[in-house]
């Protein structure tokens, strides 16, 4: 850990998914212990449009960690660690929609949770805390990444439901149609837990989904392969990393959510960095 940050060392985190491992130009790399292991990653930090960022890109620089094996809870405690407040998250996701195809750029308001076996709290043991999840995502932080996707010409679409899977493979036909018969309207893998550990930690949260492909049960061709995921991935990430630089100028630096409150009147367990 260096000496010469300043305090605190960042303000927003940035965790980069599939295709998206590089944010900032100048950063210093901090390597961060937090007690549930080593994030990801070192986290990159410095200034982007004049903000503080730290950077942690979610499967490791070289894609080392399969979705569920992700160390979510030492990624989103990292962050916090270094200061982070509020949080954007880019993913790459399949689409439940025929309409919204790759290259679509969705802020969803909606989670469904259909993993199984990943450390989902901060708090198993010593306290009984219930953090509100109904509204998983920060409603500052969505305005804020819709307002931004608008004004860079992206046509982004604003809510919806994203339902995340266990993985690591991809959803069978009929899975796929139960989701979108559901109503749910994207699909991924890391959305869960990301997002609920953020919440333990008063962190606002904010998807950033890129549609890299129909899923199963939309489309018509040969099911989804990871092959055709990062290429469309790899076409897009330009201007995803400009808009992620976009919304960073436009996150409210005082949070008028109810994000920082989420722990009001809970004696917690462990005491938070
Ligand atoms: N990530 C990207 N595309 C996906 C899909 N179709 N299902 C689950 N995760 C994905």
């Amino acid at each position: 850990t260096s000496q010469t940050l300043p305090e605190p060392a960042a303000e927003i985190g940035v965790i980069g998914g599939s295709g998206f491992y590089s944010l900032l130009d100048d950063a210093e790399e901090i390597r961060v212990d937090t007690p549930f292991g080593a994030p990801s990653d070192p986290v990159a930090v410095g200034e982007l449009n004049g903000r503080r960022v730290a950077f942690l890109p979610r499967h490791g620089r070289d894609h080392r960690f399969p979705p569920h094996a992700i160390p979510y809870r030492a990624n989103l405690w990292a962050l916090r660690a270094l200061g982070v407040r509020q949080v954007l998250a880019p993913s790459a996701v399949g689409s439940l929609v025929a309409e919204h195809g790759p290259g679509t750029l969705a802020v969803p308001d909606q989670l469904v949770d259909r993993t199984s076996g990943r450390a989902q709290t901060y708090y198993e043991t010593g306290a009984a805390i219930h953090v509100p999840f109904a509204d998983p995502y920060c409603a500052a932080g969505r305005r804020a990444a819709v307002d931004a996707a608008r004004d860079t010409g992206w046509d982004p679409v604003d809510g919806g439901t994203l339902v995340v899977i266990e993985g690591p493979r991809f959803s069978t036909r009929a899975e796929s149609r139960w989701f979108s018969g559901q109503g749910w309207t994207l699909v991924g893998m890391t959305g869960h837990p990301e997002a609920v550990l953020a919440r333990e930690l008063a962190l606002c949260y904010t998807p950033l989904c890129l549609v890299t492909d129909l899923d199963a049960g939309v489309d018509t061709g040969e099911g989804v392969t990871m092959a055709e995921v990062l290429e469309v991935f790899r076409a897009n990430v330009g201007r995803l990393r400009a808009l992620v630089g976009d919304v960073v100028t436009r996150l409210p630096a005082e949070r008028p959510c109810p994000c920082p409150n989420a722990l009001d009147g809970m004696k917690l367990p462990l005491e938070l960095p």
